[in-house]
């Protein structure tokens, strides 16, 4: 398809300033080489799956990872006196962990069994600032956690060695799918969902790797990831072959909306335990928004508009 056919298909019908035009011939370019040399793509934008690399400590990215642990914990109504007990023997799966498998590794300190790590993109980089990422949750960890976080490393005195994958295994796979079947006790992920790119696929993924009894917890962030202009909303304008033309291959977010979520998980044989909103646009900025929004985004309600992130959690129903 043709830049040009793709502008006729614009979501208002309207004409496309320069500066979109620009835009949208440079995001093409680089989601082509991002279609076909995913690797070079990652190395040379420097992703983390976290934003930007530079100007994170690896002190404060280890803070983040103990961050988004007790996060998963406290939305699944576990007492810090109860995780041991709760991970003890558990499969556990996380889709996209970014460039450090670090929540994995802290699951295995606090007793898990064994760690999938899903991903569509090979992002795992074991640098030196992540091996002292890697030292700092050591460091921060004591007796048998202590041990058991050592205990997944290849090399104990090399963390740059990588992870045993008897303990942690990383699955780079297309479209990040696990292609596990009924082996997983938990699944969790954070600002993942949004970028997946094919969303009822990875919801059936999900439930395919459940066992019957297994809780998935995600943290997904509904915002444009810096690719709107002045409308936090704005981004839902773009019609769904330019976006697609421009980010397809890149992992940036997919825009589908609450809605969406609600009736995928609707599908499952799941019961769902927790749907809240963590962040709401304003109704100002929906209105703004709502004349020209694209077509996938037409018939959601303003209520579901608004939704800009959010806590999900389900159960697998037994049996
Ligand atoms: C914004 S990063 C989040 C990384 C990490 N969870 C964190 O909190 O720092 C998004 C992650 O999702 C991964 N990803 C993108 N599409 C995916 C897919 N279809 N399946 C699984 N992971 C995917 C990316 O490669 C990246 O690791």
């Amino acid at each position: 398809m043709s830049i040009a056919t793709s502008l006729d298909r614009s979501s208002n019908g309207g004409r496309l300033s320069v500066s979109d035009a620009v835009r949208i011939a440079r995001a093409a370019a680089t989601n082509q080489l991002a279609r076909f040399a995913p690797a070079a793509y990652v190395r040379l934008t420097g992703q983390t799956g976290r934003g930007d690399a530079a100007e994170e400590s690896s002190g404060d990215i280890s803070q983040y990872f103990r961050q988004s642990a007790e996060a998963y914990f406290e939305k699944l109504a576990i007492p810090q006196a109860s995780h041991a007990s709760f991970l003890a023997g558990k499969t556990l799966m996380e889709y996209g962990p970014g460039d450090l498998p670090g929540v994995a590794a802290l699951m295995i300190a606090r007793g898990a069994e064994k760690l999938y790590c899903v991903d569509r993109f090979p992002l795992v980089n074991l640098s030196e600032k992540n091996a002292r990422v890697l030292g700092h949750l050591i460091d921060g960890s004591q007796g048998a956690e202590r041990d058991r976080l050592v205990g997944c490393l290849k090399d104990k005195n090399d963390p740059q060695a990588g992870f045993d994958p008897r303990r942690i295994e990383y699955l780079v796979r297309p479209g990040g799918l696990s292609g596990l079947i009924n082996a997983v006790d938990l699944v969790f992920s954070r600002a993942v969902l949004e970028h997946v790119n094919d969303l009822d696929a990875t919801f059936k993924d999900m439930s395919t790797a459940m066992r019957p009894g297994a809780t998935a917890v995600h943290l997904v962030d509904l915002r444009s990831h810096g690719l709107h202009k002045s409308n936090p909303l704005d981004f839902l304008e773009w019609s769904s072959r330019l976006w697609s033309l421009m980010y397809s291959q890149k992992g940036v977010p997919n825009r589908w909306r609450i809605d969406r979520y609600r009736s995928l998980v609707a599908e499952l044989p799941v019961k769902l335990l927790v749907l809240e909103a963590t962040k709401l646009a304003s109704i100002e900025d929906v209105a703004a928004v709502r004349p020209r929004l694209a077509d996938p985004f037409r018939g959601v309600s303003d209520e579901d508009l608004c939704w800009l992130g959010f806590w999900l959690v389900f159960r697998k129903e037994a049996g």
